[in-house]
């Protein structure tokens, strides 16, 4: 069976503090939120990071969408901008080389398939400004630990060989982040550059 993670959030066991301090953002950046879910990281991303920049939160999950544009008019946020698009697809709203930071949090496992998984990157890829980065945060593949079947979790080392065919390198590899367990932290977090 496929493995589901519409509506799902990682905001009751992930910082999203601990995940953006990672990105050494300026403020003026456009960020997205790749796979944002409930968009809780867009929405401490402009809140507290982006003063003078603006966030893309991109779900195909229409609910998801649908609640946090809601979130975006009644507190009048003008630097959110929810977008309901497939990361497999070219996401109509968004232009060749616009966005400084991408973001994909819990998602990227989700993409058992590798052509689907280079579409994903080459989409990144082309919303991404030269010099601008892609972080890839996910579940490490460590047994009896919260999160998606073993079988489908993919290491720093497997996501970064799959980056290198889509001719993105390495910046930055975090190998230890997110909720303590007994086996260390369960997550890793590696950030690639486009030249
Ligand atoms: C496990 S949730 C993680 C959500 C959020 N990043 C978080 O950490 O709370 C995975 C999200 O990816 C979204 N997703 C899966 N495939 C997608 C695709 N092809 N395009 C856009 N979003 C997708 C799902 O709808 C879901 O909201």
């Amino acid at each position: 069976m496929e493995h589901r993670h519409h509506g799902k959030s990682s905001a009751t066991f992930l910082d999203s503090d601990e995940i953006l301090a990672e990105l050494n953002l300026k403020g003026d950046e456009t960020f997205l939120d790749a796979g944002c879910g409930d968009g809780y990281i867009s929405k401490r991303a402009v809140e507290k990071y982006l003063p003078q920049g603006k966030a893309y939160a991109i779900d195909a999950y229409a609910e998801s969408i649908r609640e946090l544009k809601e979130y975006v008019d009644e507190n009048n946020i003008q630097n959110l901008i929810p977008i309901e698009a497939d990361l497999t697809e070219t996401v109509q709203d968004i232009g060749d080389g616009s966005v400084d930071v991408v973001l994909m949090v819990n998602v990227f496992h989700g993409f058992t398939d590798s052509s689907q998984k280079e579409d994903v990157i080459n989409e990144l890829k082309r919303i991404t400004k030269s010099d601008g980065r892609i972080a890839i945060m996910d579940f490490k593949p460590i047994e009896n630990t919260r999160g998606p079947p073993l079988e489908i979790r993919l290491s720093h080392m497997e996501v970064e060989k799959t980056f290198n065919r889509c001719g993105l390198e390495k910046d930055y590899l975090n190998v230890d982040i997110g909720e303590e367990n007994p086996h260390g932290k369960s997550h890793y977090l590696i950030i690639f550059k486009k030249e």
